[in-house]
Order: structure tokens, then C-alpha cells, then sequence
């Protein structure tokens, strides 16, 4: 059991979106029982919100329902979780302090380097205060990542 949680500031657009197109890859693959996946976000201004209305109308467009409920990560997260998968660089520099100050012992990583066709170091952008085009980018960059993560993370059945 591999156990895996997106974050990104506050859960209601890209982790929720990486949760859930993950989710879609590993039921489709069959790993569904080697996996427990979650998102939160890095502070608590939705806590107990579904996501975005713009993130689910365009998740469902693509044929995922995100039925997450956003919530701020706590440090239990950080004994929990195998693998923590932050969306830029501001959400990496607070999941590296949080992990170092809870003694997290596994793998925190930025969630595009698993795209192989995204340079090293990109951002998932935070998508709210623009507008619809970048939901989509979001989705489709969520998407490429969760490919290459399940491919990486795969492998460790193999
Ligand atoms: P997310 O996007 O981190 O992808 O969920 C945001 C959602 C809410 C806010 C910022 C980013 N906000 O400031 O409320």
C-alpha cells in the first residue's frame, strides 16, 4: 500500500484536481487496493468545501467527479502519507519546512517533475484568479504528472 497526498494552497483547485485524475489512472490500471490517495491544501480557507464550481465543471467535462472536501494538511499528514506532491514553489518551500519539523521520513516531491515533458522545477499554477483557460491548463498539466507518477510509483510492484 502505497499512500499519497497532493497539496497546493488551498484544496480546491489543483490538488483536488491531482487526486482525482490520479485516482481515474490507478482504478484504470487495476492498483485501486495498493493505494490510498488524498489532497489538502497548505491553509484552511475552504476547509469542508467542495472544489472550485470551475474546477468541477471542467473535471467533469473530462469525465472525472471530484467529490473531495478540502482540508488544511496537519502534521499527522506528514506520518501518514508515503509520498506528499506539491503544485509549485511556494507550496514546496512550506511542505519542506512542515516535513523537516515533523521528521517526515518519505518522499516530498514537485508533482510536474513526474511529466517528463515538463522542465525540471514547473509550477502546477494556481489557476483562481484567472480565468477559464487556465482550469483547463491545470487539468492537462495534473493529467501528464499523474501519468508519470503512477509510472514511477508502478514500478515498485513490478
Ligand atoms: P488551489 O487554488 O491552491 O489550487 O486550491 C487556490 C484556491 C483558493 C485560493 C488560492 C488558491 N485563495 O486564496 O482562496
Amino acid at each position: 500500500m502505497i499512500r499519497v497526498c497532493f497539496v497546493c494552497l488551498g484544496n480546491i483547485c489543483r490538488s483536488p484536481t491531482a487526486e482525482g485524475v490520479f485516482r481515474a489512472r490507478v482504478q484504470a490500471a487495476g492498483l485501486s487496493d495498493h493505494f490510498e490517495i488524498d489532497s489538502a491544501g497548505l491553509v484552511d480557507h475552504h476547509a469542508g468545501e467542495l472544489p472550485d464550481p470551475r474546477t468541477r465543471r471542467c473535471a467533469e467535462a473530462r469525465g472525472t467527479v471530484l467529490t473531495h472536501r478540502a482540508r488544511q494538511i496537519q502534521p499527522a499528514d506528514f506520518a501518514r502519507f508515503d509520498v506528499l506532491l506539491g503544485m509549485d514553489a511556494a507550496n514546496m518551500a512550506r511542505l519542506a519546512r512542515m516535513a523537516q519539523d515533523t521528521g517526515f521520513a518519505g518522499t516530498l516531491a514537485r508533482f510536474r517533475d513526474f511529466d517528463p515533458a515538463s522542465p525540471a522545477g514547473s509550477d502546477v499554477p494556481d489557476p483562481y484568479y484567472g480565468g477559464p483557460e487556465g482550469f483547463e491548463e491545470v487539468y492537462d498539466l495534473c493529467d501528464a504528472a499523474a501519468e508519470g507518477l503512477l509510472a514511477t510509483l508502478r514500478a515498485r510492484f513490478a
